[in-house]
């Protein structure tokens, strides 16, 4: 019975040689099979396939020339694999069989390496830590090893290799030798490498760009996820990573974004690419929110990928809407001055109106006379009752009149007691009917202020009305009005309610244009009352009272030389 090692498979990364016939065809040869003669590439086959006894032509001819032909083949094979360096060595490592790739990638020919020191393939630093010797034990230990380490060329360079190294046995589990595949993974090391540092650097542009970015597949599945669009969605990459698209989106765009996506694929009409559109997304937490959307398409490898950029639309179209607002508010503004204007037209219309009503009842008093008629002294009564009241009307839309139309304008030394009780009877105008009662305070004396009336008079409307406002659902309603002297020359005045007091969300920018807790509100008020007050030298602040309510203080310079403590 021919020797015939058992020979394990030769396997190396895509490639699987099993080697068990060219081993028993190496058997056939004889017992001299541990010491195979050096050959040339060349002869390698024909050596295989020579018949190697006479007795090899009768009845095992047969199965000889098969495994001729086999590891004719098998030759072939070996050396066809020409990125593989494939070669055997002795239980000494001396190199017993060496195929082209082996040639090609270390550089010697067969016929100079045959019978060498495989030692000779390692780095110097190897050969003097005893590696070769080492592997050579290990692969005897273990069956087989498989490393990636370095390997020297015929020329001296080295080349990182993929090494495997197989113990051969023979039947009787002898050392038959080694065999041995080897790769060239320099190239293949230095571009994975390039592609880790490529992905490092994209991954950085990824995480740095400043709009989400999600790329996907045709399919919509999502293959990464920035860190930007991590904070906009409020996902982490890992939750988003390798599930549809859809889940960002709000339930009609999902079912609208997977028929655009199918119809893309069927008949390439686009619906978002390459274009920029607003849509909506949906957040972690499902939150609706408005983006911009751009989405760009590539293929790689014949596979379509889309990447979307996103901005999220949300704090641009809050700043949209308050511009908006702010503007609304700006014509309603102006249109509260156009019926200023109106209301002084008015004003002067109807003044006469008054004055003839006026004239007319009192000229029917006059008729009726003092006669003692009972019925005609009531009839008297309640014409000059309605002759007061005209009066009143009169005054009332002069007054109103002076304070619409601005035409009375510019500062002049005012009798502040005269313009507090003008603002007042103006502020005042409805109060009487909402249940408010009013309680004044003049500092004695005659105050004399330079003012610009009208506006001093603005300033204490818009602080009357707010006050009335504040008390529209307390109990007990009083306005209180008062003035006093402060040092340096000032007056101080006051408007004091019993209202809800200051809302803390307006507290700290109560004389900001805009702040406002009412719903008709503008919030102007308060702010036009700190324009116009800083304009004269003064100052506006507010308080809490202890008992509930607020008490709004302002300050208004006294005119030069003319306060006079004296009496009215
Ligand atoms: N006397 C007050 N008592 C309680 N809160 C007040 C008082 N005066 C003002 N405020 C608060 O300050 C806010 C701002 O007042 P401001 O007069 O500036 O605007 P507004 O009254 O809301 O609107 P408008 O522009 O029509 O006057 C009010 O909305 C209200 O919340
Ligand atoms: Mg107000």
């Amino acid at each position: 019975m021919p020797n015939t090692p058992s020979v394990g498979p030769v396997a190396a990364p895509g490639i699987e040689i099993s080697l068990p016939d060219v081993s028993r065809s190496f058997a056939e040869q004889g017992p001299s099979r541990n010491d195979l003669p050096l050959r040339a590439t060349s002869n390698r086959t024909a050596r295989m396939n020579a018949p190697r006894s006479p007795h090899e032509h009768d009845s095992a001819g047969t199965v000889a020339r098969g495994d001729a032909t086999l590891a004719e083949e098998l030759g072939l094979l070996i050396d066809g694999a020409t990125t593989y360096a494939i070669y055997m060595l002795d239980p000494q490592g001396r190199v017993t069989i060496w195929n082209r790739g082996a040639e090609r990638i270390k550089g010697w020919a067969e016929a100079e390496i045959i019978g060498r020191d495989f030692a000779i393939f390692y780095p110097a630093d190897d050969i003097a830590a005893g590696k070769p010797e080492a592997d050579l034990a290990r692969a005897h230990a273990c069956g087989r090893i498989e490393e990636e380490s370095w390997r020297v060329r015929k020329d001296g360079s080295e080349f990182l290799a993929a090494v495997t190294i197989t113990a051969l046995h023979d039947d009787a589990g002898a050392l038959r030798g080694f065999g041995k595949v080897i790769r060239d993974i320099t190239h293949e090391k230095a571009a994975e490498a390039a592609i880790v540092r490529r992905e490092h650097h994209l991954r950085s542009i990824l995480n740095t760009v400043p709009d989400a970015m999600i790329v996907m597949n045709e399919h919509g599945i999502v293959a990464s996820f920035s860190a930007a669009a991590e904070l906009v969605f409020g996902y982490a990459a890992s939750d988003v990573i390798g599930r549809n698209v859809a889940m960002l989106m709000p339930q009609s765009e999902a079912r609208a974004h997977d028929r655009h996506l199918h119809t893309y694929r069927r008949t390439g009409e686009r619906h978002v690419i390459g274009n920029v559109r607003l849509e909506n997304a949906m957040r972690n937490g499902g939150e609706i929110f408005p983006i911009e959307l751009a989405v760009g398409e590539a293929s790689i490898a014949g596979e379509r990928i889309f990447t979307g950029f996103i901005r999220d639309l949300t704090h641009r179209r809050a700043t949209e809407r308050r511009v908006q607002e702010l503007q609304s508010e700006l014509v309603h503004v102006s249109r509260v001055s156009a019926m200023g204007t109106m209301a002084s037209t008015l004003a002067h219309e109807i003044n006469q109106p008054l004055t003839a009503i006026a004239n007319y009842l009192e000229a029917a008093r006059a008729m009726i006379g003092d006669d003692g008629n009972a019925l005609l002294t009531d009839i008297a009564e309640a014409l000059d009752l309605a002759a007061a009241q005209s009066l009143r009307a009169g005054t009332i839309v002069r007054r109103l009149r002076a304070f619409v139309d601005g035409r009375d304008t510019g500062f002049r030394d005012e009798p502040l007691d005269l313009l507090v009780e003008e603002a007042t009877s103006l502020g005042l105008l409805g109060a009487h009917e909402a249940g408010i009662a009013v309680c004044t305070r003049v500092a004695p004396g005659r105050a004399i202020v330079l003012v610009d009336r009208i506006q001093i008079q603005q300033v204490l409307v818009n602080l009357i009305r707010n006050a009335i406002q504040s008390m529209a659902g307390s109990p007990d309603k009083v306005l209180t009005i008062a003035t006093a002297r402060e040092g340096d020359g000032y007056m101080q005045i006051t408007v004091a309610d019993t209202g809800t007091g200051i809302d803390a969300a307006v507290r700290a920018r109560l004389f900001e244009a805009f702040a406002t807790t009412k719903e008709d509100g503008m919030g102007l008020g308060l702010s036009i009352c700190r324009t116009i007050v800083e304009a004269h030298g003064g100052r506006i602040w507010a308080e809490g009272i202890a008992t509930g309510g607020t008490a709004f203080h302002f300050t208004m310079p006294l005119a030069q030389g003319r306060d006079t403590d004296t009496d009215d």
